[in-house]
């Protein structure tokens, strides 16, 4: 009997904790499947006091046993996995039998980061607040069929493909001013390129094909978050990839029917890095405390992560175009202590309610605010505190699906399986 993909995906603005949930997960899966985004994604995990951040790999390379698959959908920059292959052989992890690269994948050049910073530079006061890491630039090529792609490695013609890819980004930069000088970064990019070369490359869809067929369940890891989505997102302020369910599809070319279980990972509260409309955002002490109690700061880039209240409006809309079946609700630990939180049960937009996610949230979109009590520390290991069982029993109520995993703090040990109490 064939067997199922599963889904895992961000169902807010990315950094709910998709990382930590993989890595708990993983001994499920024999393989772990990214499907899109790259260096944007900094994925962190933590076990046996030691901390871990993924930028391209699968989180489930700490497995023994488990195979990681960088899919088709996703953009790589040579340097930053090789940086990331040194660290975890640093850390005692040889990658080589456990990690494989799809041929489909495409390339990040040095040319794209400079052309992301440029274009960043250009819009001034509007910029995205990306990552910079060229993730943009790198799916503008892609679909713009002049992309470079892992499998081109292995052909002959390289170095002209490459010079000529080259050659129209320095058309485009010519226009900007102060650019990153991308020439310094060339020969460390060859030398990445050549230790790629050396990888497990693999046609992944039809890899994919065999281990299901085989009876051997995936794990597909998205990056980002649903309204980070480039169609469903909060546009322009998104990345550039599809981050939803049925991105997991195209990024790894695995067809619909054979997905399993899609699981939404959300954190208790709200936070979201870069610019962009946030509607239940604080701008008061509650968001820098809960800012420095939750450590929002990137893992990519260190920036201070905006924090607000749960969004519900907004994790609905992503249940509905994830399909999410449950959810699993991470830092609830952050939220403890407090006498009272608040859930945005609805948006007030233009003197209406609409419990709907709107075209357009920028300004204009007020959060409809609901006190909750709040709860305590949970101290007894298989219990969680009354109040944060009637605020989770409040959120199934209103998204429908249920709740079977909630984290309590960043280590894989400090998580609790719930059984699926509320689905509708
Ligand atoms: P990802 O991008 O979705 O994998 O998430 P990130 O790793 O960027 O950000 C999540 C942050 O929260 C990391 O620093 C995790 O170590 C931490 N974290 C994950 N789950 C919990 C939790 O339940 N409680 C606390 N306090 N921290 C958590
Ligand atoms: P993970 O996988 C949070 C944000 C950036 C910026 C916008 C576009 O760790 O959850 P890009 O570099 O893609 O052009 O940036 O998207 N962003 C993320 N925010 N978590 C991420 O990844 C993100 N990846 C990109 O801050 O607002
Ligand atoms: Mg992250």
């Amino acid at each position: 009997m064939s067997a199922r993909m599963d889904v895992l995906l961000g169902a807010q603005w990315g950094d709910e904790g998709k990382g930590k949930v993989v890595d708990v997960i993983a001994p499920e899966y024999p393989v772990i499947a990214r499907f899109q985004g790259g260096p944007n994604a900094g994925h962190t995990l933590i076990f046996e006091g030691r901390k871990h951040v993924l930028h391209t790999i699968p989180s489930g390379v700490f497995r023994e046993g488990t195979l990681n698959l960088v899919g088709n959908g996703v953009v790589i920059d040579p340097i930053v996995l090789m940086k990331e292959i040194d660290g975890l052989k640093a850390a005692g992890v040889d990658v080589r039998d456990r990690l494989l690269i799809s041929r489909r994948a495409h390339l990040i050049l040095p040319t794209h980061r400079a052309l992301d910073a440029a274009s960043e530079a250009e819009k001034g006061k509007s910029k995205i607040g990306s990552t910079l890491k060229g993730i943009g630039p790198t799916y503008m090529d892609k679909t713009g069929r002049n992309g470079l792609r892992v499998g081109d490695l292995e052909r002959n013609d390289l170095g002209e493909r490459y010079g000529q890819l080259v050659r129209k980004h320095e058309r485009l930069l010519a226009n900007h001013e102060n650019v990153p000088d991308h020439r310094a970064m060339e020969q460390e990019w060859m030398d990445a390129v050549a230790r790629l070369r050396e990888l497990r490359l693999v046609d992944s869809e039809h890899f994919l094909e065999d281990t299901l067929r085989s009876g051997q369940r995936v794990l597909a890891e998205g990056a980002q978050g649903t309204l980070l989505d480039i169609d469903f997102g909060t546009y322009p302020f998104v990345t550039s990839s599809s981050t939803i369910s049925a991105g997991a599809c195209t990024g790894l070319g695995v067809p619909p029917n054979r997905i399993g279980k899609v699981v939404g990972i959300f954190k208790a509260y709200c936070t979201r890095v870069g610019s962009g409309p946030f509607p239940t955002e604080l701008h008061d002490a509650l968001g820098e405390q809960i800012r420095q109690v939750g450590h929002e700061f990137g893992s990519t880039t260190g920036r201070a992560r905006r924090c607000g209240w749960l969004d519900l409006p907004a994790l609905r809309y992503a249940v509905t175009i994830n399909g999410i079946t449950e959810l699993a609700m991470m830092k609830a630990d952050v939220l403890a202590g407090m006498d009272q939180v608040m859930l945005c049960s609805a948006y007030r937009v233009d003197g209406r309610t609409t419990e709907r996610m709107p075209y357009d949230i920028t300004g204009g979109v007020e959060p409809v605010l609901e006190p909750m009590e709040g709860w305590p520390a949970s101290t007894a290991n298989d219990q969680l505190p009354a109040a944060l069982e009637r605020y989770i029993a409040r959120i199934e109520a209103a998204v429908g699906v249920p709740v079977t995993l909630v984290s309590l703090g960043p280590d894989r040990a400090q998580t609790m399986l719930r059984d699926a109490s509320v689905a509708q």
